[in-house]
């Protein structure tokens, strides 16, 4: 995880201004590549600059991603990204609506609301489809109870200390980043 949050930081962000430059997507886009992972999934699209990037950097990689609403942005990906998929719906409810027709998930992104529920009931409903040795990402681990969610996850996982670099948060409730190894 050290060596990708370096590859991260040395690489370009991508150039269309349609979305920010955020250094933890090139982190997620090297993880998945390191995984030679045939399956992302992103909960709580936004306006898609994390799922832009892995689907840009991966080809062979389809990348899921799950939103309450879709943002205009996201029209943007899927005409530039053919492995790209938006699915409209709640982050938990959709795991067994399209976990099954999945294949195993190699990369999984946790990226909604930051409250303890949320973030565990998202845990939980997508773990059964992830592969052996796959990676979960949680964004924002600096938010009020996500420390206790951090604390609550199995090892191994890097993060809070070692990928501090890969979301630096604008006062010390904002950013944080983690990796879990299922
Ligand atoms: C922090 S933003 C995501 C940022 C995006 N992952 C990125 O890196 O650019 C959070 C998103 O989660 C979505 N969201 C909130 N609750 C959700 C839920 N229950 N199911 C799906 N998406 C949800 C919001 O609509 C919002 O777009």
């Amino acid at each position: 995880m050290i060596a990708l949050q370096q590859e991260a930081l040395n690489s370009q962000p991508h150039s269309d201004p349609r979305w920010p430059p955020s250094v933890y997507y090139r982190f997620l886009a090297a993880i998945a590549g390191r995984l030679n992972a045939k399956v992302f999934v992103e909960l709580g699209t936004c306006g898609g600059g994390a799922s832009l990037t892995v689907a840009s950097r991966n080809s062979g990689t389809k990348v899921v991603s799950i939103d309450l609403d879709k943002y205009p942005q996201v029209a943007g990906i899927e005409e530039l990204c053919s492995n790209f998929f938006f699915y409209k719906g709640d982050s938990i409810a959709m795991a067994e609506k399209l976990g099954p027709d999945l294949a195993l998930i190699d990369l999984l992104f946790v990226d909604t609301t930051h409250t303890y529920e949320q973030t565990m009931g998202e845990y939980k409903a997508w773990l059964p489809y992830m592969r052996k040795g796959g990676v979960i990402c949680f964004d924002d681990l600096y938010r009020p109870g996500m420390n206790v969610v951090w604390d609550a996850l199995p090892s191994p996982k890097t993060g809070i200390h070692d990928l501090k670099r890969m979301h630096v948060g604008g006062s010390p409730t904002d950013g944080g980043f983690g990796a879990v190894i299922v």
